[in-house]
């Protein structure tokens, strides 16, 4: 039953056609404009996706050489995300639903990252640890089955997206910031400043223990660090922070994962958003499984960041259980992960 899935949460206007295990097209357009003012601007956001959605769909039924009749379902991102920039996917979908005669489902955000490492056949099976790294969440989830999930942590202020984010600005870079602080990072020296380690939060004696993240004071931290230099030292320090920075988020990471996976012995940890694209990331991760014994799983880096081809496997789960929402389906900005 070939299904295209669409989202438009963020600043992503994307879609993609899944057909059984076959993902036979997955267009993404990155709106560009964001770069100007250093962040997403929402009304531009949803603007964008207006002007976008249309031609995105219509790149991707040619790219899996379909007509719009050849679909059989349709699948839409109706939450979280920016309420302006969700209304346009979940009224087109609607709409597009309607004309075809075929059923809607409207899709969770969070868990459509929870399915990027299973868009192909070789990713993990429940239950298992989901590590959530994106611009707007950290959350640490243990999946039980698909469709069963147990918020294990999440983080108290910023996402670790969002951590590198501030830290791209504060030391002049572009947005979005990761990718940036990841290449100057890869340059300096991750034990050159000792900045404070992200704080942990584990609470081990609550019952269930809880392993919540925290990056707003490491943020500040470097932004400190910062203001104290000449922009000559600066220019000389800007790699060694990036690096020191980028190592001391990754170990606050890493050992929450570790404490989470004492308490839940799982045979496979993944990774999963935005951030899992970091190469330095998944290398600590690598090595904690080989150390704990457990499967690493990433997704491939354009799995990572926000896409359609995961709403569609998390929409194929779903469809198979017999789900289906109502035309009436309303966009939900702060829609959680149960
Ligand atoms: O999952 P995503 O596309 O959007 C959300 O749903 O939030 O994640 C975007 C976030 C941004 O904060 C971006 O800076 C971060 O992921 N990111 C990275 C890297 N690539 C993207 N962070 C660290 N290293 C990277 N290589
Ligand atoms: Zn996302």
């Amino acid at each position: 039953m070939p299904l295209l899935a669409i989202e438009t949460s963020c600043d992503e206007t994307a879609a993609a056609v899944l057909h059984g295990q076959q993902l036979l097209a997955n267009t993404i357009a990155t709106q560009e404009i964001h770069q100007l003012y250093g962040g997403v601007v929402p009304e531009l956001a949803s603007r964008a996706h207006v002007q976008r959605l249309v031609p995105v769909v219509q790149r991707t039924l040619a790219q899996a050489q379909m007509t719009p009749n050849d679909i059989k379902a349709v699948a839409v991102t109706y939450g979280p995300g920016l309420i302006g920039s969700l209304v346009v996917g979940v009224s087109f979908a609607k709409g597009l639903a309607l004309q075809l005669g075929v059923p809607l489902l409207g899709v969770n955000h969070l868990e459509g990252h929870l399915f990027s490492t299973n868009i192909h056949p070789e990713g993990p099976a429940p239950p298992f640890l989901s590590l959530l790294i994106s611009g707007g969440h950290t959350i640490l989830i243990h999946v039980r089955a698909w469709g069963q999930y147990e918020i294990l942590g999440q983080t108290q202020d910023d996402a670790a997206g969002e951590a590198f984010d501030k830290v791209a600005k504060i030391l002049g870079l572009a947005y979005p910031g990761g990718p940036a602080v990841e290449k100057l990072a890869a340059t300096g020296n991750a034990q050159a400043i000792d900045f404070p380690q992200a704080r942990l939060k584990s609470a081990m004696s609550t019952a269930p223990p809880r392993f919540d993240f925290s990056f707003s004071g490491l943020k500040t931290a470097v932004l400190y660090y910062v203001r104290k230099l000449a922009a000559a030292e600066l220019e000389q320090q800007q790699a060694d922070i990036a690096a020191s920075f980028q190592q001391a988020l990754i170990n606050a990471l890493v050992e929450n994962v570790a404490l989470a996976h004492a308490q839940y012995p799982v045979r496979a940890v993944a990774l999963a958003g935005g951030v899992a694209c970091n190469r330095a990331l998944r290398q600590a991760f690598v090595r904690l499984g080989e150390k704990r014994g457990f499967q690493l799983h990433f997704p491939e880096p354009i799995f990572c960041t926000d896409n359609a081809a995961m709403i569609a496997r998390a929409a194929q789960f779903h469809f198979s259980t017999g789900k289906r929402s109502a035309l009436t389906l309303a966009p939900d900005p702060g829609l959680v992960l149960s």
